[in-house]
Formats: C-alpha cells, sequence, structure tokens
C-alpha cells in the first residue's frame, strides 16, 4: 500500500446528507454543489466547497483530481454482510434455516483455515472499493482466525471496518461451535488485539437465538455489558420458521426482540439484520433503546423472508440501515441494493424516493452503526472515504439520463440502472484504492483457479 497522501484535492459534482430527506426538508437535508471541490489532509476532510474559489487558493503543487462530470459521495456504508458467503452467494432454492444446513454451514467450516479465509477477506475488500463501499460491518465464522485475517486485511489497507467473530453454539455442525466460555474469551482476545487498531472496531457477534444457548446470551451480554461503546451484530425476525423456533425454544420470551433485550444486547450501536415482521411492541423497544433495524432487501427477496416495513419503523422511531447481507443477499452493490429495497417497498405500498435512498447508504447507515462523527458525509474533520460515481456509466444508464431533468431523477435511475459498473474511483482516507481505468491493479487480486472456457472468455466487466 502506498502512504497516507500529505494534501489532495478532488474535485467533482458534490453530493452529501446533513440530515435525512425523510425528516428534514430538502434544502437542509442535501448538500449538493454542482462543481465543487473537496480537500483531503491526512486522510480527513479538511474543507468542502465550492470548486472556482477552492482551486484559486489552493496551494500549488496540490495534487488536484478532477471527477467532473461525475457525481463524489462518501463512500458508501454496508451494514450487514457475512465474510464467509462469498462462495455461498446464488444458492438455489431454500429459506433461511434450509439454507443456513445446507449451503451456508458447510462452507463457513473451510473458514478455520487462515489461507481460505485470507483470500476471501482480500477478494471482499477488493469487491467492496469497486463498488464504492468504503465500511461495512461484517460477520466472520466462529473460528477466530476468519475475524484475525479479515482485520489484518482490512487494517493493511486502512479501511474503517467493523467485525466480529461470530458465537454459536448450538444447531449446527460441531466444527462450527464454540461454547459460551470460548466465545466470550475468543472475542476478548480479538477486542484486545484489534479494536480501536487503525480504524478498526471488534462487534460483539451473536448469530442469532438459534444457534445461541442462553448461556451463550448470557456470555454476548456479559461482554456487552464490559464494552459499552462497542457494535453488537446479530439477526432478528427474519423468518417465519426462525421465529417459530425461538418461541418454542425460549418460552419464557414475550416476543423474539425480548430474548436480546433479557440479555443487555438491545442497546445503541447494537444492528439487527433483518427485523422484518416485528410486532409494535418490539419496534418501539428497539427504538428506545437506541438500536438499529439494518434492511436486506436481497436477502430478503432471495430467501423468501419477506418485506421490510420502513414506514412502521419510522413510526416507531426506529433507525433503519440498508444492506446487502452477501451471501443471502445477491448482489455486493449498494446501489443496486437501493434498488431492491424500492421494490420491496413498492410491493408495501411505499416509497424510497433517490435522496433518501443515497442518505440511507451514506450518511443513514453510518448514523445505525454510530459511526455519524467518523464517516458517511463530506464534512470537515470526518475521515475522507468517497466513492465518485458515473451515472451514465452504461449505454442504457446514457440513454435514460438523456431524457432526466432534476437531480432527484438523475439518482433515481442512478440506483435502479447502477451497479458496480458506475464506479469511477473509491477512496479511503484520500487514497485511491479503486480506479476503474486501473481496475485490479490497486490491491492485490485473488490467485484464481483454472477455470472452464466461457463463450465471454472468463474475465469479469468493470
Ligand atoms: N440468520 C442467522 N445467520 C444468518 C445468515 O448467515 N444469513 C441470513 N440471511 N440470516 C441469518
Ligand atoms: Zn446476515
Amino acid at each position: 500500500m502506498t502512504a497516507r497522501p500529505g494534501t489532495i484535492a478532488i474535485r467533482g459534482r458534490l453530493l452529501s446528507f446533513d440530515a435525512d430527506p425523510a425528516i428534514e426538508a430538502e434544502a437542509r437535508a442535501v448538500r449538493f454543489i454542482e462543481d465543487g471541490i473537496v480537500v483531503v489532509r491526512d486522510g480527513l476532510v479538511a474543507e468542502v466547497g465550492e470548486g472556482p474559489a477552492i482551486a484559486r487558493r489552493l496551494d500549488p503543487g496540490t495534487p488536484l483530481v478532477d471527477h467532473r462530470p461525475h457525481l463524489v459521495l462518501p463512500g458508501f456504508v454496508d451494514p450487514h454482510l457475512h465474510l464467509p458467503q462469498t462462495q455461498v452467494i446464488a444458492s438455489y432454492g431454500t429459506e433461511l434455516m434450509e439454507w443456513l444446513q445446507k449451503y451456508t454451514f458447510p462452507e463457513e467450516l473451510r473458514y478455520g483455515d487462515s489461507g481460505v479465509a485470507g483470500d476471501a477477506a482480500r477478494f471482499l475488500l477488493d469487491t467492496l472499493a469497486a463498488n464504492g463501499t468504503t465500511t461495512a460491518a461484517v460477520y466472520c465464522t466462529s473460528h477466530p482466525i476468519s475475524a484475525e485475517a479479515f482485520f489484518h486485511e482490512a487494517g493493511r489497507r486502512n479501511l474503517r471496518m467493523v467485525a466480529g467473530k461470530v458465537m454459536m453454539d448450538r444447531n449446527a455442525p460441531a466444527g462450527l461451535l464454540d461454547t459460551p466460555q470460548r466465545g466470550y474469551d475468543e472475542t476478548k482476545e480479538l477486542i484486545a488485539t484489534w479494536h480501536g487498531r487503525g480504524r478498526l472496531e471488534v462487534a460483539i457477534t451473536p448469530r442469532f437465538a438459534p444457534t445461541s444457548t442462553e448461556a451463550q446470551l448470557e456470555a454476548a451480554g456479559a461482554l456487552a455489558a464490559e464494552y459499552p461503546e462497542l457494535p453488537v451484530q446479530t439477526h432478528l425476525s427474519e423468518n417465519a420458521a426462525e421465529i417459530a423456533y425461538v418461541a418454542e425454544a425460549l418460552p419464557w420470551s414475550t416476543d423474539y426482540t425480548d430474548v436480546y433485550e433479557r440479555y443487555g444486547l438491545v442497546r445503541p450501536r447494537a444492528l439487527f439484520g433483518h427485523c422484518i415482521h416485528l410486532t409494535g411492541r418490539e419496534r418501539a423497544a428497539l427504538a428506545e433503546k437506541g438500536a438499529s433495524a439494518i434492511f436486506c432487501p436481497t436477502s430478503n427477496l432471495f430467501l423468501g423472508s419477506g418485506l421490510y416495513d420502513l414506514s412502521a419503523s419510522r413510526a416507531a422511531g426506529l433507525m433503519t440501515g440498508i444492506a446487502t447481507d452477501i451471501g443471502g443477499g445477491t448482489s455486493y452493490s449498494m446501489l443496486t441494493t437501493a434498488a431492491e429495497g424500492y421494490k420491496v417497498l413498492a410491493l408495501k405500498g411505499q416509497k424510497l424516493p433517490a435522496f433518501e435512498a443515497f442518505h440511507m447508504l451514506t450518511a443513514g447507515n453510518a448514523a445505525a452503526m454510530g459511526l455519524q462523527d467518523r464517516v458517511g458525509r463530506l464534512a470537515p474533520g470526518l475521515e475522507a472515504d468517497i466513492v465518485v460515481l458515473d451515472s451514465r456509466a452504461t449505454e442504457a444508464m446514457r440513454r435514460r439520463m438523456e431524457r432526466v431533468e432534476t437531480l432527484a431523477e438523475e439518482l433515481f435511475a442512478l440506483m435502479i440502472l447502477g451497479d458496480e459498473r458506475a464506479t469511477v474511483a473509491t477512496y479511503a482516507m484520500g487514497r485511491r484504492i479503486f480506479d476503474r481505468h486501473h481496475a485490479g491493479r490497486l490491491a492485490p487480486k485473488l490467485d484464481q483457479p483454472p477455470q472452464p472456457k466461457t463463450p465471454q472468455g472468463g474475465e469479469s466487466a468493470q
């Protein structure tokens, strides 16, 4: 990796959100500068403003990257995905509980090998960068080595990443099970080694109630009490069979959320994946305790889990993030994720306007993760994680853009038609980690096993 740059200026059509356009007036929420410059100093945003004025005052010799006419946004934040599922994605024909047993757990067994986990971490971080995602909340496997490998790679790239060793002590193959004590000890060791190192944070990660005994949930709660600032991540109310199992296995619980409340896991920076079938009581409890619901639309459609109710969450004051959930989810692209979110909400008779969607992908997801003072906006003092997007990346997009008259229309077509092909460049702390003109050259590539010949020749499109 190259050294951190001193000062760099990035010019383009700047878009950032000071507030949620679902709550605040557009004029206050949306910050758009048609010709703007972000000045980055020592990895942090030093200044944001009008391009011509800043360009005149820049010290001579300051590198200036002119991305006009492309959009310059804060890097995308993906608040829920699984490192060991890059080779589970697109597995046929099951709902959650069978999908876990048939595809996911057998694959996760491989991640006790640091070579396997390291390869996956490199692939995942390369792919996130190619999609403009600079921060993520990542589930590794129950093997501490899988989290070590991920943190090692993310640290080398100086990325802001949250990850955890999954805690699971029942209902899975023996090779994936830890124990309450081991889950506790191994998470603690990870915290001691990695938490706060560079931009890395450890999340307390009990997979979900069906794979943790009450003794293990108690151990996760003990960690949460010892480390009140740490993120927590788990799954909640995704699938009917899952919910029925929790009700049967934990008959004392009022509802599924009550299980996590009982063990002190519902709090600020707790990320609850899915939250599809919540009751009003559960939404109110999550909201009151400052937790976040993470909407995973491609996963929810793919696994037939159900349709997230954004209006109900908003009415309850429950913060919502939106995530890929690789590999129940089917796309690494946050643009595609927003597009599928739009369609899920359409089936609920709800709307996801483009400004609200782009807010969610950036500042909203950062806030859901409790990282609003670090990433998610183009604002002085924040870390200079940036994505540059081309709304005319494909012929279909170019054609559509000819009929676009407003920024909101442009962004909507970008989110519906766009994917990783729209990524022009991605920056982490002001350092370019992806460039579509040099795709694959900025980060080490995975060694590929021999591939069968295909008519396309097997080279991935960028
Ligand atoms: N619930 C528990 N584990 C998982 C997982 O790996 N993916 C999804 N989508 N749901 C889960
Ligand atoms: Zn998940």
